[in-house]
């Protein structure tokens, strides 16, 4: 553990002086969906918020004027705890044969091709140490919708974290709504 705290504390530093490849996570040879990079986790220790640079500017505002909904690519936003990041599995549904010349979509089907996912970097979330737990499924039942936590992604290219979730965020709503205030509903 101290070690481990140790090595993620000096790799901190570089990150913060961009002094190492934050961005280049190795890619795992699975499909797996919402990966973090080592450069994330550090951040993450340090408490950094800095801009994701994504590996591909996925732009949402196309897709979301080409008629995709949210749950087409989110789809466990209505079910569980996450939202849900799309594997590339999913961006193949339509690029096999869309814009297939274009060279960002060559980049998305050489990964597919290679059996990876593409390592986005994560934009909203909450370090371990806030102990904040967030479920997306009680909001979508109340009809919350996704523009009030994350700001027009309709009009958006690369998904910006345009609204702070601090605290006062959070209890403002509840108290509006008249959903839970109690400390446990939102901490471990
Ligand atoms: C065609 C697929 C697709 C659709 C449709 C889509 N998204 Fe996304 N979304 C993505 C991908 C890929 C990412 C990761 C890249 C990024 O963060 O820019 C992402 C990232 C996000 C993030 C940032 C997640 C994080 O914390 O890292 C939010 C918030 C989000 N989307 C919300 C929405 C909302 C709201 C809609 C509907 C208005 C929507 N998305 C529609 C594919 C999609
Ligand atoms: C529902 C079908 C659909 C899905 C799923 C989809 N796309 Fe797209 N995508 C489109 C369409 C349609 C366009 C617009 C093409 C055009 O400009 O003619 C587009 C455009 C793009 C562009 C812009 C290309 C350019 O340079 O002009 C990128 C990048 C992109 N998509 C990435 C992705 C990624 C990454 C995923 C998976 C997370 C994804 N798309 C999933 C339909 C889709
Ligand atoms: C009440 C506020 C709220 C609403 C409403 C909301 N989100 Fe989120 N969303 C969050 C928070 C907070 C996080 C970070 C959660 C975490 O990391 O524990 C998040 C994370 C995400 C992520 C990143 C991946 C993940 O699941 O952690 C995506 C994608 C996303 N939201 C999409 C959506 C979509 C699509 C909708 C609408 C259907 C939506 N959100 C509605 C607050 C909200
Ligand atoms: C725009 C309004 C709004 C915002 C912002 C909001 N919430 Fe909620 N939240 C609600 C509503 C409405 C419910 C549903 C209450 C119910 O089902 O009775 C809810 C329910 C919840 C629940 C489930 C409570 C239960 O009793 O099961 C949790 C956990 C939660 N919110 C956490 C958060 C956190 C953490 C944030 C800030 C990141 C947040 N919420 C921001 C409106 C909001
Ligand atoms: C509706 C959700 C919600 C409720 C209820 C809630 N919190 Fe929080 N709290 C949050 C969020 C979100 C953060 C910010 C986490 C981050 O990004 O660091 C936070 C942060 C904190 C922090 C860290 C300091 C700060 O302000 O950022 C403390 C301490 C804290 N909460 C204590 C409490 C106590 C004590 C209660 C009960 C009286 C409570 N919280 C109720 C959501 C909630």
């Amino acid at each position: 553990m101290r070690t481990h705290r140790a090595a993620l504390a000096a790799l901190a530093l570089a990150v913060a002086a961009g002094a190492c490849g934050a961005s280049s996570p190795q890619p795992s040879s699975v499909f797996t969906t919402a990966h973090r990079s080592v450069g994330d986790a550090a951040r993450e220790f340090f408490n950094i918020r800095s801009t994701p640079r994504q590996p591909i500017p996925f732009p949402h505002k196309t897709h979301i004027a080409k008629k995709a909904v949210c749950t087409d690519c989110h789809e466990s936003v209505e079910k569980g705890p996450i939202a849900g990041i799309p594997s590339v599995k999913t961006c193949m549904i339509c690029h096999d044969q869309i814009a297939t010349d274009r060279p960002l979509i060559k980049e998305v089907a050489s990964y597919a091709a290679k059996g990876v996912d593409i390592p986005w970097q994560r934009v909203y979330g909450f370090t371990h140490e806030a102990h904040v737990r967030f479920q997306h499924a009680p909001h979508v039942r109340a009809n919350v919708d996704c523009a009030s936590c994350h700001g027009d992604l309709a009009n958006q290219t690369v998904a910006e974290r345009v609204v702070d979730h601090n605290m006062g965020f959070c209890v403002n709503c509840h108290r509006q709504k008249g959903a839970s205030n109690d400390c446990l509903t939102c901490h471990y």
